[in-house]
């Protein structure tokens, strides 16, 4: 087995990112950082108004290669879905899509996981669908 810290899907998705960049006018945005390392990860997404879809999706990273590719799997994995499958979405499955990554480095996909459930719920409490501000997890 060869000893590379990274699988080639992971190499794949970091060398040719799918979905980087910001929408303009988007429907909901967030960054989240990690005090960890003091890297960040910006997500934006329009939603369908009729079908509560995410009808786009893009990020930037300002992270480590992990990051990057855990941004771009998630911005493919989400894309399309409705917003509380969207929410679902977990680190564990985006690594599982990118064929593992080091363990290590699982808060850097945790990271991007927690930017688009942001991003999600900045939408919701824009559009009113929010109506008590969820209780702060740490
Ligand atoms: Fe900071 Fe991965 S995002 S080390
Ligand atoms: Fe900061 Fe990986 S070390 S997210």
């Amino acid at each position: 087995m060869p000893n590379l810290p990274y699988t080639d899907k992971v190499m794949e998705h970091f060398k040719h990112p799918r979905n980087v960049g910001r929408i303009e006018n988007p429907d909901g945005k967030a960054t989240e950082g990690s005090p960890a390392c003091g890297d960040m990860v910006s997500v934006y997404i329009k939603v369908d108004d009729r079908t509560k879809k995410l009808s786009d999706i893009k990020f930037e990273s300002y992270g480590c290669a992990s990051n990057i590719a855990t941004g771009s799997i998630i911005t493919e994995l989400a894309r399309g879905k409705t917003l509380e499958e969207a929410k679902n979405i977990t680190w564990q499955e985006a690594s599982e899509a990118l064929g593992g990554l080091p363990k290590i480095k699982s808060h850097c996909s945790v990271l991007a996981v927690e930017g688009l459930r942001s991003a999600i719920q900045n939408y919701e409490e824009r559009y009113g669908l929010i109506t008590e501000r969820e209780p702060t997890t740490v």
